[in-house]
């Protein structure tokens, strides 16, 4: 199992989450975050005074997948995320050990996503 974390642009989240959905991948967690990046801020002038913004507004999305779903997953937030432009944002990969789900006490990779086509109720 591992878990998928990217910080991307807000515009990519909706995109990425319609394609995942449709592979099979509904279950993820967004957050808003601020963030750096490889540049040194955006400077801008406000009366008179310079003033350097070091962070930048990004979601960052986590989906816990089985290891075999990987790349299907990063394919689907590259294909989204990229425009070309500084700041697209970054994708990483993580080991997870275990995964539960509370309600039935099930564990493994069964829990983690359901199968395209199985309809569900929204949670
Ligand atoms: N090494 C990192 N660790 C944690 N978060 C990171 C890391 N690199 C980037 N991020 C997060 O990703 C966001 C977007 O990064 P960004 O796309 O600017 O990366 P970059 O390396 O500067 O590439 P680019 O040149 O395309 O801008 C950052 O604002 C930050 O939230
Ligand atoms: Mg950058």
């Amino acid at each position: 199992m591992k878990k998928i974390e990217a910080y991307i642009r807000h515009e990519a989240f909706e995109p990425i989450r319609l394609e995942l959905l449709e592979l099979g991948f509904p279950s993820l967690t967004i957050s808003e975050v601020k963030g750096s990046g490889r540049q040194k801020g955006i400077t801008e002038r406000y009366r008179g005074a310079e003033l350097t913004n070091w962070l930048r507004p990004k979601v960052k999305l986590e989906c816990v997948v089985a290891s075999g779903d990987v790349q299907t997953v990063v394919d689907a937030i590259l294909k989204h995320a990229r425009t070309g432009s500084i700041g697209d944002g970054k994708v990483f990969v993580l080991p997870v050990e275990e995964a539960y789900r509370i309600r039935t006490g099930e564990s493994g990779e069964e829990t983690l996503q359901a199968h395209p086509g199985v309809a569900q109720a929204a949670s």
